[in-house]
């Protein structure tokens, strides 16, 4: 579109969505980790609305938090204090865009499906038919719930008819309105002061545009375009809600493979937008992709795990069941299964962190390795260094966080304890059970446990006492 064809976008979501039964705003349910409200937001951006203006009114101060957080000025708001219906509420938000001209563009805020192309498609059609109003319609075997697109005998679009004033005629309709609009700014500027609350709900419907437009011929009229139901759902409850989260994981799903990612099976992810994934990474069933996760090509995430705000560089291998968030994974590192990342894990490459291993703001250098059973909080540990079975960085004394260091080429033997702060020198060795407390000097061995003594039969005359004890109570 030139930029001569600029327009601007309504997003209607003042209601309350009652069928939700959630003290939460209809618009601010996620889908995929983003409010259902920011789909339709930036469709229209995505299709070049050079304005974006949502009307609001349930939930008023938390949806637009919401905007403003998302989007700073470049969404508009317009309230409207009561909801007295679509029209009425399109014209709440023609009050924050007094001088637009051109196309608007009017979509409901629960059109989480609605796709920039549908939406170009539209005004491009609105444009070049120079329609007073341009709607897109769909058809459905049963298409109760939404109005019917009502037809003269020519084929012609003359009005839309709510599924509660329609005859048992008209709602054995299939084609129904989908709710996404391209309406001429001159026209409607004029036709939303005719509107009137003739109808079973007493509100004014912005609906009734399209049978004004049809009456008024000479203005351009309607212009209609049939489009795919799949991308036009609404979500008025919970269940729709849910299909429509999974309508949207499969889409991104089909967009990743189409880039070369490999996912075992679509259907079972969950990867939000903002992930962005290389070609040539394998995705495992029943994975969550979150935030701002990066993965690079030659990366395999296995069966079961979730990766939040997380980069994972070539190569590296996620096993199955592990989780990570906010962390750093070097290339061809090796983690899980069932291992746990938590903010600040910064891993260089080539690095092994294990079963039941956790970390967090700890950062692990090349070629280092964590194999099994450990709590590794507030680390800095060096390049080749090995951490035994069930070592604690006891990072914490109830008020303070503290650092342990392992240095380059050092050992920590199995279940061993490093108070922290605590510094063990390059290639230096923990002896298994130590309790570390000092600093541990380059190349020692540092060894802090009872010295173990054998007590010969002593394990026989304990038994027989026990034994005799128990027949004596009998
Ligand atoms: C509306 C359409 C219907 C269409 C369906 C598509 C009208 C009269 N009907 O019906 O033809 O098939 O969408 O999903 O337009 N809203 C306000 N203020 C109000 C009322 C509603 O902002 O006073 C907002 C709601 O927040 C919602 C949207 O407008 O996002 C649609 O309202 P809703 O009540 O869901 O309309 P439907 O009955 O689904
Ligand atoms: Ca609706």
């Amino acid at each position: 579109m030139s930029a001569a064809e600029e327009f601007v976008a309504l997003v209607l979501a003042a209601g309350q969505g009652k069928r939700m039964r959630s003290s939460l705003p209809k618009v601010l349910h996620p889908l995929l980790g983003r409010p259902m409200l920011s789909y339709p937001v930036d469709a229209a951006f995505d299709a070049g609305a050079s304005q974006v203006v949502c009307v609001i009114g349930h939930g008023a101060p938390q949806v637009s938090e919401m905007l403003n957080a998302r989007y700073g000025e470049r969404v508009l708001t317009a309230i409207q204090a009561e909801q007295r219906g679509t029209g009425d509420a399109a014209r709440c938000g023609q009050t924050a865009l007094p001088n637009f001209s051109g196309y608007l563009a009017i979509v409901y805020g629960d059109s989480a499906l609605i796709t920039s192309r549908a939406l170009r498609s539209l005004l491009e059609l609105a444009q070049r038919e120079s329609a007073a109003v341009a709607l897109l319609t769909s058809t459905l075997p049963d298409a109760t719930g939404y109005g019917r697109i009502i037809r003269d005998s020519n084929r012609r679009v003359v009005r839309i008819q709510e599924q509660r004033d329609c005859s048992p005629e008209e709602a054995a309709i299939t084609e129904f309105n989908p709710g996404v609009y391209a309406i001429r700014a001159s026209f409607f500027r004029e036709a939303i002061t005719r509107l009137k609350p003739n109808n079973a709900q007493g509100e004014l419907y912005l609906t009734d545009l399209v049978a004004l437009a049809a009456q008024g011929g000479k203005d351009g009229g309607v212009a209609d375009l049939a489009w795919d139901a799949a991308e036009l759902h609404g979500i008025n409850d919970r269940a729709e809600l849910a299909e429509r989260e999974r309508d949207l994981a499969l889409r991104i799903a089909r967009e990743h493979m189409q880039r070369g990612v490999s996912l075992r099976d679509p259907a079972r992810v969950r990867i939000e937008p903002s992930v962005r994934i290389e070609a040539d990474a394998v995705i495992g069933v029943d994975v969550e992709l979150r935030g701002s996760t990066r993965i690079a090509s030659g990366v395999s995430i296995d069966v079961g795990c979730v990766l939040i705000d997380t980069e994972v560089q070539e190569g590296a291998q996620f096993l199955p069941y592990c989780v990570a968030t906010h962390s750093r994974i070097g290339p061809n590192s090796r983690i899980g299964p069932f291992a746990h990342l938590r903010p600040g894990s910064e891993l260089a490459r080539d690095v092994h962190i294990g079963n039941f291993v956790e970390t967090k703001q700890t950062r692990v250098g090349e070629g280092s390795k964590a194999n099994h059973l450990a709590y590794l909080g507030n680390g800095e540990i060096g390049r080749g260094v090995n951490v035994g079975a069930g070592t604690i960085f006891c990072n914490y004394d109830g008020y303070n966080k503290f650092t342990t260091t392992l240095e380059d080429g050092s050992f920590i033997g199995s279940d061993s304890q490093l108070v922290a702060p605590v510094t063990v020198g390059k290639n230096a060795y923990v002896g298994t059970g130590t309790t570390v407390t000092q600093d541990v000097p380059e190349d020692a061995l540092a060894i802090g446990r009872a010295r173990q003594v054998n007590k010969p039969g002593l394990a026989a005359r304990l038994r027989a006492k026990l034994r005799a004890q128990k027949e004596a109570k009998k």
